[in-house]
């Protein structure tokens, strides 16, 4: 069977996975690798924040509050960069790792006084000149250039600053962050950003949060981005190209910005348009939208193969259709509002997104939700649906593949038939509710369940999310 949506899964999906190429690392023993050593003596920020799928993503020691990035690309693909982190410290840091790829660093300081820094694979080493006490502020200024390159995920696909024609497009799930801007790039830490970008006149940049002015002079243009809701470093863009802009403000006081590339604009319309109708339908399921701005970046990168939900302005490689549409945008309460702790738990961000277009399909005259699992369950043993069960992916190459976003769903799905709609429903919204700008486990949602409905619910969970094989129906 090939609905819409299942195409729209199937294309997020489409990059071929490479099938076991990392072997599943114990949760205790990826920490142990990952934290500070002995030789540390407890005063240098570990390289990880202890990810078992990606144990060198973050870093230990400090937290960032904020990112002021000021960046500059040109028409030869050039981006120069200036990174200041506000951050504190969460333990005495004598050293201290920041995650950044590829581009040349020319000048770091921290605290206005220069630092000694060196390079390590992704990890960006940095020696203050005085060691930070446990609970100072500190700010970092790294300065860099150089023609950013995308990083190649476990799963084979491009992430991060990835070259187009007229520009770029700008996504970093999970890990791409880095190849744009030093980070702490675990979605544990969340900060605001401030993202200012110079293009070439005629070139659009397209961050996150709300536009605060842009300006021409010199053959350039600079846009001045803010979010100030936390995000999570895989959510920042910063994407160019040659892009029609709309701006509207919605009924709720949102404001809207879209900004297509003139290739995809005709087929991109008619689904755009829908986007104040899917945020206000959101909005009644799972409460209030979470950001100030929304919108949309719709992008001619053929060479990409999936959309992003990059927060408050989902980033899309070509024009898309309604179900990739709302899915993207279902992911601003889970996913980016709601964040995940571990990259083990994507089937919170990736089966809530996927159940939302079933849900959506359902309450606008196409197949009931039903429907969509029974025609799912139908498929055989063999089927790749059952590969694995979407609460244990088992290693990063397979945190994109069907059995996330399919069983995922499925998941919600046999939560609703055992506690019924009006608690499920219940559930949903206090789930976003009660982590809004913060984060959740699998565990606390299962917990939440059960308090919500007052059932055992650790049967229907085992089952779905973690018994390897096609589960039997309860
Ligand atoms: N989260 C995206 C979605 O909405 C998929 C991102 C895929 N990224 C990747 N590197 N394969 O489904
Ligand atoms: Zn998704």
């Amino acid at each position: 069977m090939t609905s819409p949506r299942q195409q729209a899964a199937a294309r997020r999906t489409a990059v071929p996975s490479r099938r076991a190429v990392l072997a599943t690392v114990p949760v205790a023993l990826a920490a142990l690798v990952t934290a500070a050593g002995p030789a540390a003596a407890g005063t240098t920020g570990s390289s990880g924040a202890g990810d078992p799928y990606f144990p060198l993503a973050g870093n230990g020691g400090y937290h960032v509050r904020h990112y002021g990035l000021t960046l500059r690309h040109t028409s030869a693909a050039q981006l120069q960069g200036k990174a200041v982190l506000s951050a504190r410290a969460t333990q005495r840091l004598t050293r201290f790792d920041l995650d950044f790829k590829g581009l040349k660093v020319t000048r770091l300081t921290v605290d206005g006084t220069t630092a000694e820094f060196s390079r390590n694979g992704q990890e960006l080493v940095v020696t203050p000149r005085h060691a930070l006490r446990k609970g100072q502020d500190f700010k970092v200024t790294v300065t860099y250039h150089g023609t950013p390159k995308p990083v190649t995920d476990p799963d084979g696909s491009a992430d991060g600053w990835i070259p187009t024609d007229d520009g770029a497009f700008v996504a970093g799930e999970p890990q791409g962050a880095m190849t744009w801007f030093p980070a702490n790039n675990h979605p544990r830490d969340k900060s605001s950003y401030d993202i200012t970008i110079t293009v070439p006149r005629g070139r659009t940049a397209v961050a996150n949060g709300v536009l605060l002015g842009q300006s021409t002079a010199h053959g350039e243009t600079t846009f001045r981005w803010r979010q100030t809701e936390p995000m999570a470093a895989y959510l920042a863009t910063a994407t160019v190209g040659e892009f029609k802009v709309e701006r509207y403000t919605t009924r709720d006081g949102i404001q809207v910005y879209n900004a297509v590339d003139a290739r995809e604009a005709s087929a991109a319309a008619p689904v755009l348009k829908k986007l104040p109708s899917v945020l206000e339908w959101e909005s009644k399921l799972f409460g209030p939208y979470p950001f100030r701005a929304a919108g949309s970046i719709v992008d001619h990168a053929p060479d990409v193969g999936y959309a992003l939900e990059t927060q408050s302005r989902p980033v899309y490689d070509s024009a898309p259709d309604l179900g990739t549409l709302v899915h993207e945008n279902a992911h601003q309460w889970f996913g980016d509002s709601v964040s995940l702790t571990s990259w083990k738990d994507i089937w919170l961000n990736e089966g809530f997104a996927t159940y939302a277009e079933w849900l959506y399909s359902e309450q606008h005259g196409g197949d009931s939700a039903q429907k969509t699992f029974d025609a799912l369950y139908a498929r055989p043993a063999s089927n790749g649906l059952w590969a694995f069960p979407p609460g244990d992916p088992g290693s990063g190459a397979h945190i994109f593949d069907t059995p996330v976003y399919a069983r995922g769903a499925m998941t919600l799905h046999e939560l609703r038939r055992a506690v019924g709609d009006p608690v499920f429903f219940r559930i949903l919204r206090a789930w976003a509710a009660e982590h809004h700008d913060g984060h959740g486990t699998t565990a606390q949602f299962v917990k939440l369940a059960e308090r919500e409905s007052g059932k055992d619910l650790d049967a229907l969970f085992h089952t779905w999310l973690y018994q390897t094989g096609k589960p039997n129906r309860v």
